[in-house]
């Protein structure tokens, strides 16, 4: 039976008292791999990404997954089975791309801040397009690569000012954000680049924001992006590609955001009627690909009932799950089990030595130490924003593929977290 009330049905459903995702029971899961846990259903994983690839069908293409969300081995191999590229901020994430198999020739590397070095690792690599943030940058590795006597193809990251209507943190559009090159600024940037050995300019590029849930910032953007390439062209410039960015947001309690194929068959049916439905079109999504496709299983620890707040604690902590301390995120929280009992209002929290450490405020939750709880669309920006504070080892990871769970990270060891360390004498 699936439940559509939870964010990630049908995938995730509760049948009769029990939470399953992707056909497996998940108290059972935490009862095999331990506690703090991700779970993540690649079936899901699967699906997100085939509604984005079935309404690009039919024209050139790359959906370029982007990794930050989520850069688990297993889920990068994952995707790079469906056809995916990737989309990179860091030689760290190069590295994994290359670890998982994937080619690095469908990578596109984005960041406003590349080092030299990473430069020069993406180069030999072959990754297929830098996207440029700034003109110091374009500067740097128009040397880089003329060094290594090879060409870097490159998109620029145009800040096309426009509001995504989000979280400010997550915000990247804005003439005030560090993102991108100023829109009244990108053409004479193009004009430089074409002159610059080492480079040779392919396509444009932006990226709004996370966590969207409107059509409407992605068409403006869309709209600037494509005065401009006319523009670029008109000066006898050649843009190949369109990168729309990523940014779709998921639903994590009421948000309402557009599906997937929706939003591209508007994109697309915006692209054709200005004229421009040959050039190829790459999209970087992440939590949308993710976000849904995950869980984070933690066990209640202690209750503390008190005058003002009844706090739950459990053994998860805003170092395993950083989104509500951060960004003030709801996420939703429910028993792996429901019990019978009447709920009680609970705020869900760690161990982690800060009053910030929260993962829910304010839950009617029915529970007892030792249940197990769930935290909801964990999939993405939960394990890649991990982190050690307090020493605590980061969780261990499980992939689940119908109804077959397999752990796809082991669970750190505080000898892995001391390694490195030096005490001088
Ligand atoms: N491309 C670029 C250049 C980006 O900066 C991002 C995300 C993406 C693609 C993917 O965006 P998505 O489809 O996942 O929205 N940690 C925050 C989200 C930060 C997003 C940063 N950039 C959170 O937990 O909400």
């Amino acid at each position: 039976m699936s439940s559509p009330q939870l964010p990630g049905a049908p995938f995730l459903a509760r049948r009769g008292d029990d939470l399953w995702l992707d056909g497996v029971r998940l108290s059972e899961v935490a009862a095999e791999f331990g506690t703090p846990l991700y779970v993540y259903s690649r079936s899901a994983m699967r699906a997100a990404a085939g509604a984005y690839l079935q309404a690009l069908a039919g024209r050139p293409h790359l959906l370029c997954y982007a990794m930050k969300a989520n850069a688990s081995l297993t889920v990068i191999r994952t995707f790079a089975e469906l056809g995916l590229g990737f989309d990179i901020v860091s030689g760290g994430e190069l590295a994994r791309v290359i670890a998982a198999g994937a080619d690095p020739a469908k990578v596109v590397f984005s960041g406003v801040g590349k080092t030299r070095a990473e430069m020069r690792a993406a180069l030999l690599a072959g990754v297929r397009c830098f996207n440029v943030e700034s003109e110091a940058e374009l500067l740097a590795l128009s040397g880089v690569a003329s060094g290594l006597g090879r060409t870097a193809a490159i998109s620029l990251r145009v800040n096309p000012d426009v509001d995504a209507k989000t979280h400010p943190y997550i915000s990247t559009g804005l003439k005030g954000n560090k993102f991108g090159v100023a829109h009244e600024h990108a053409r004479a940037v193009y004009r430089q680049a074409a002159a610059l050995p080492g480079i040779r300019v392919t396509g444009i590029d932006c990226h709004i924001g996370s966590q969207i849930t409107e059509i409407a910032p992605y068409l403006d953007a869309l709209d600037r992006l494509l005065d401009l390439v006319e523009q670029v062209e008109a000066d006898g410039g050649t843009i190949h590609h369109l990168d729309l960015g990523g940014g779709l947001g998921i639903t994590y309690t009421d948000e309402q955001p557009p599906a997937a194929d929706l939003l591209v068959g508007q994109l697309l049916a915006r692209i054709d009627a200005r004229g421009h439905g040959h050039r190829e079109v790459l999209m970087e999504p992440g939590r949308s690909l993710v976000g849904n496709a995950g869980v984070l299983l933690t066990e209640v620890l202690v209750l503390k009932p008190g005058a003002e707040k009844n706090f739950c604690i459990v053994d998860a902590a805003m170092n395993d799950m950083a989104r509500p301390a951060m960004y003030q995120a709801w996420m939703g929280i429910v028993p792996c089990h429901q019990r019978s009992d009447p709920a009680l209002t609970w705020d869900v929290v760690g161990p982690v030595c800060e009053s910030g450490d929260w993962l829910g405020r304010d839950r009617a939750l029915a529970v007892q130490p030792g249940d197990l709880l769930a935290v909801l669309s964990a999939g993405a920006y939960g394990m890649t924003m991990a982190s050690n504070y307090n020493t605590r080892p980061r969780a261990a990871e499980v992939m689940v593929d119908n109804g077959r769970a397999t752990l796809i990270r082991r669970r750190e060891t505080i000898d892995e977290l001391l390694r490195g360390e030096l005490l001088p004498d």
